[in-house]
């Protein structure tokens, strides 16, 4: 703000543009300056001012009533500051004002029914504030509205039914609210709607199954975390538009429909509903209709679909980044076709009936930071070919029967913070390279295997593990005193080996320690007094052992 000086008019300081004629302020533009302090009344005595953006600093404190005597006002905006108090009534005053701009505040209260008599408003951002109460019936004479985004505030009651006389609006998103009841039939009236985002409310009820006849200009469809119910409309596919299909979390049942018009289609996000039939129905006829190049993400995790998956799956979209068929009734062969899917970061088809081998060629997905293939029926080895992918960091392979060895390969996964591999047939020793995955943090899960041989000394390699879980294997031999390296370890299960030994050589610098179990192994000796200092300890369990003294 050096310009903002007496030696210079302040026509000339940054940020101000004056009237000709006048020389008088109409524009100022004072955003991104780290500003701070109250906006002064004073300001409504700017009586030509028509342009007037304070957005991005840090003011604070209430928005003076006197704006409203800005008559000429065409643009305000307060977004992303602290501003306080409620929203002026007298805001009305400004008859002129095209853009309405208080996001990213702490405003409180209502909105102001006297909003509505601004007939030429058209964008109002008020999301991200403390604002609540209902939305005024008067905001439905608002012809002029294009955009509403009052999203991430605390409003509630009813959607008015009014509000489907904006025939302009294209914008609708009021997500992160407390919406109640049923969408007015009359929104879906509005055909000029691209953004229809109602998000984490309490809204209820069935869509109208001519919404995509009705809505034909909708790109973004977001109605994720509410209680609606029924179907999803037939006539999605006429809105042709569609990018983005997100209804995750609600009670949608019944067939999901054909997809094939919708080439636009990038987010697919159904995940947490009850669609399907268990594969009664062909349930995945909607996936082989997808024909969008442009699909990143299909997530349909927690539902009932059934059936397999079919060979054209590799044929979506070479876009796709994140695949999620997690917690449904998928059965059959996972198809090797997957392996196309050569953008995917993700890919759960855990919790599910999959049968057969894990496909060796999965291993060039090479881009896989996340892969779950938990709970199914998978059988064979662990591909050595899963080393390939160096940029994992979960690789999740509980509960199936894969038998075999442990991989070496696994050792190049470098990035890894977690690697379960419970509950299958895995046998043979617990390889070097898996202990030098010195990423893994988060845990190694190896319990109930038929994991033998000695729990080699590298383990300390792992000085960022906090979970080390291999109850329930054959393993055998002493502890070696290296695993006290491992002092970010808060879990250690052993339970159900043959180790044998003293306890204190690798338990004595583990002292932030909060779960042992060292239960049905062949240890000996006295249990340690130190164990008395370990003050984060919840759980220790030493029984079935050859303690003494
Ligand atoms: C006032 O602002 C002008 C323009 O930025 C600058 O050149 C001048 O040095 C400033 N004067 C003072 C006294 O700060
Ligand atoms: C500016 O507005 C303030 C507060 O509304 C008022 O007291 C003051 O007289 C006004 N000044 C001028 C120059 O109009
Ligand atoms: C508000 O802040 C966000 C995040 O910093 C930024 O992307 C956005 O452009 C800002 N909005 C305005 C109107 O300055
Ligand atoms: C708000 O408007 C009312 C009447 O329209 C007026 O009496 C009052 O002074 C205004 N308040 C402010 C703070 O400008
Ligand atoms: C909408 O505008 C009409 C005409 O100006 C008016 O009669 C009506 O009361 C307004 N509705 C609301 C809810 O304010
Ligand atoms: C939708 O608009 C049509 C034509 O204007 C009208 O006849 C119909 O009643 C409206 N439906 C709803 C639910 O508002
Ligand atoms: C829906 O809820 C889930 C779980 O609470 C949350 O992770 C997700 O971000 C929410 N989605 C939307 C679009 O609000
Ligand atoms: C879905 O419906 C069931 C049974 O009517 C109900 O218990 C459950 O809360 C509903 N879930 C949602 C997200 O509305
Ligand atoms: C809507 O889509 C269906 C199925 O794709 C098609 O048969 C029908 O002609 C479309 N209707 C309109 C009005 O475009
Ligand atoms: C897929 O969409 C393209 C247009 O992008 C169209 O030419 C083609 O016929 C569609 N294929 C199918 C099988 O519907
Ligand atoms: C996948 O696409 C390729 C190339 O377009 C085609 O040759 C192949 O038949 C398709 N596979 C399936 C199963 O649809
Ligand atoms: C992938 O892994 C297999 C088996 O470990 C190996 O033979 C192959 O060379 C690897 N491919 C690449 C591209 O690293």
């Amino acid at each position: 703000m050096d310009s903002w000086n007496d030696s210079i008019h302040f026509c000339q300081w940054s940020g101000v543009t004056c009237s000709l004629r006048h020389q008088r302020v109409i524009f100022l533009d004072l955003t991104f300056l780290k500003l701070e302090g109250s906006l002064a009344p004073h300001i409504g005595n700017l009586s030509l001012l028509r342009y007037f953006d304070l957005s991005s600093n840090y003011f604070s404190g209430d928005i003076p009533g006197e704006i409203g005597n800005l008559y000429r006002l065409r643009f305000f905006s307060l977004t992303n500051n602290s501003f306080t108090g409620e929203i002026p009534s007298n805001i009305s005053g400004c008859m002129n004002l095209r853009t309405l701009g208080i996001a990213n505040n702490m405003i409180v209260g209502p909105i102001p029914p006297s909003l509505a008599s601004l007939s030429k408003l058209q964008y109002i951002y008020m999301y991200r504030n403390h604002l609540s109460g209902n939305l005024p019936e008067a905001l439905g004479n608002m012809s002029s509205l294009v955009l509403l985004s009052a999203s991430r505030n605390g409003l509630s009651g009813r959607l008015p039914a009014t509000m489907g006389n904006l025939q302009s609006l294209r914008v609708m998103s009021l997500g992160v609210n407390q919406f109640t009841g049923v969408i007015p039939p009359t929104f879906f009236n509005i055909s000029s709607l691209r953004t229809f985002e109602f998000p984490s409310n309490q809204l209820e009820g069935v869509l109208p199954q001519d919404l995509g006849l009705k809505l034909p200009n909708l790109q973004d469809l977001n109605l994720a975390n509410n209680s609606f119910s029924g179907p999803i409309p037939t006539s999605i596919s006429n809105a042709s538009n569609l990018i983005w299909l997100g209804i995750l979390g609600n009670n949608f049942t019944g067939r999901v429909p054909s997809l094939e018009n919708l080439n636009r289609l990038s987010f697919v996000s159904i995940s947490f509903n009850r669609l399907g039939s268990r594969g009664v129905d062909d349930d995945l006829r909607f996936v082989r209709s997808i024909n969008s190049s442009k699909l990143k993400l299909l997530s349909i995790q927690g539902n009932n679909f059934g059936g397999n998956l079919p060979e054209a799956i590799g044929n979506i979209s070479s876009k796709l980044k994140k695949f999620n068929f997690g917690s449904n009734w998928l059965s059959g062969r996972v198809p090797a076709s997957l392996e196309n899917l050569h953008s995917l970061e993700y890919l759960n088809i855990g919790d599910n009936q999959f049968v057969g081998g894990i496909p060796a060629n999965i291993g060039n997905l090479w881009q896989l930071n996340k892969l779950l293939l938990h709970d199914n029926k998978f059988t064979g080895n662990v591909p050595s070919s899963l080393g390939n992918l160096t940029m994992l960091t979960h690789l999740i392979l509980a509960h199936n029967y894969l038998d075999g060895k442990i991989p070496p390969s696994l050792g190049k996964c470098q990035s890894l913070l977690v690697l379960d591999l419970t509950d299958n047939l895995i046998s043979g020793n617990i390889p070097l390279e898996v202990l030098s995955i010195s990423s893994l943090a988060i845990g190694l899960y190896i319990s109930h295997n038929q994991l033998s041989g000695p729990l080699p000394r590298e383990i300390s390699n792992l000085n960022k593990l906090t979970l080390l879980d291999a109850s329930y294997n054959k393993l055998s031999g002493e502890i070696p005193s290296s695993l006290g390296e491992c002092t970010s370890l808060g879990t250690l299960y052993i339970r159900g080996n043959s180790f044998l030994g003293n306890i204190s050589s690798f338990l004595s610098p583990l002292t932030s320690t909060e779960n042992i179990d060292l239960s049905s192994n062949n240890f000996s000796g006295h249990i340690p007094a130190f164990l008395g200092k370990f003050q984060f300890l919840k759980y220790l369990n030493l029984s079935f052992n050859q303690f003494e003294g």
